[in-house]
């Protein structure tokens, strides 16, 4: 028992496929140490929240295997959900139910006695910001409210391993860094390990200890987000022309710099091939050219650079195109 006390996430060679749609999980290994905060970063589509399925129990692995707190997903299922805490994409609020009622609802479930139903749910309450709202409807609350609420709620049976399923995609910035400050200290002061998907670099930097970047079911890097950012290495510099006319005569100076990366609309950016040394040279051959620039910036590499690297597209892109309106009181779950 002890041993798995101390057990976090071990994956090996994990497969799931779906009849008639894609190997939505491709062959993942991984492991997550004990108290460690692992992210799963990729775009939508990626095969994030089947993962996520699958090391719940929820879905089963079509090959391979998937120990969560040392116990197999397939074989020791009430074992591992007796050891975990969800907060899924797709849980089911009752917009009729306060927050405190669903939260008695699910510490009954998990056979709490009636006392301790009211003190754990106060505390939750309190830990997530919620006891001001907590005798109103849930049918009031805004995207980054029940989301606090599914954190709570999935946290009601002190589980030493949490799922989050993309916790703050739609929140405003604000919701979002107060949810990244209960999960960090979570896993800080109480060890709990967290396995968490995300579309947002900014997340997974930010928070996870150590990121895995999927891409069509599969792994395609890895490692702490430094490690990650070191293996670009080189900054790259970007440049908006003053006249969308000059965009080539732009283009032309930085390609003797670098190769083109993704920019900004309207600017032109490179990979610079000596690093930030170049920046002076880059400047001197714009003047020297006559080419007129209204911002010139020097970036450090970013996690969206390891995507772009490993698959030739850009993650950011795509979170922005398919980012959902902020918390509005009527905002459905994604
Ligand atoms: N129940 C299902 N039946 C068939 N295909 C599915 C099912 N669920 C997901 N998929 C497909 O598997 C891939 C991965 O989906 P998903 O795990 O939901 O990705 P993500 O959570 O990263 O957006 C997608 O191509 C999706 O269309
Ligand atoms: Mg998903």
């Amino acid at each position: 028992m002890a041993e798995h006390r101390r057990a976090g996430i071990e994956v090996e060679d994990l497969v799931r496929e779906f009849k008639k749609g894609p190997r939505a999980v491709d062959g993942i290994n991984l492991r997550v140490e004990p108290g460690e905060i692992y992210g799963f970063l990729g775009p939508n589509g990626a095969g994030k929240s089947t993962m996520v399925l699958v090391l719940t129990t929820l879905l089963p692995p079509t090959s391979g295997t998937a120990l969560v707190a040392g116990f197999d997903v397939v074989k020791e299922g009430p074992k591992v959900r007796a050891a975990i805490g969800a907060a899924l994409q797709e849980a089911a609020l009752d917009p009729f139910l306060t927050g405190r009622e669903h939260l008695s609802l699910q510490a009954a479930l998990h056979g709490l006695s009636r006392k301790e139903r009211k003190k754990r749910g106060n505390e939750l309450l309190e830990r997530v910001g919620l006891t001001e709202a907590a005798d109103r409807r849930v049918r009031g609350y805004s995207g980054g409210m029940k989301r606090r609420l599914d954190l709570a709620l999935a946290l009601v049976h002190r589980p030493r391993i949490l799922f989050l399923d993309e916790p703050t995609t739609g929140l405003d910035p604000q919701s979002r860094s107060a949810l990244w400050e209960e999960v960090s200290r979570l896993a800080r002061d109480e060890g709990v390990t967290v396995f968490l998907t995300t579309q947002y670099l900014e997340e997974a930097d930010v928070l996870a200890d150590r990121v895995g970047i999927i891409d069509r079911g599969k792994i395609v890097a890895e490692g702490t987000p430094e490690e990650l950012k070191a293996e670009i290495g080189r900054p790259s510099v970007e440049a908006t022309p003053a006249e969308g006319s000059e965009r080539d005569a732009v283009a032309r100076v930085l390609s003797r710099f670098g190769d083109e990366i993704a920019a900004q609309p309207g600017a032109v950016a490179v990979r610079l091939d000596h690093g930030a040394g170049d920046l002076a040279d880059v400047v001197r051959a714009l003047d020297s050219e006559g080419v007129r620039v209204t911002n010139l910036r020097l970036d450090e590499p970013s996690l969206d650079d390891v995507f772009l690297e490993k698959t030739g597209r850009s993650l950011e892109g795509d979170a922005e195109n398919e980012r959902e309106p902020d918390g509005s009181p009527e905002e459905a779950r994604a």
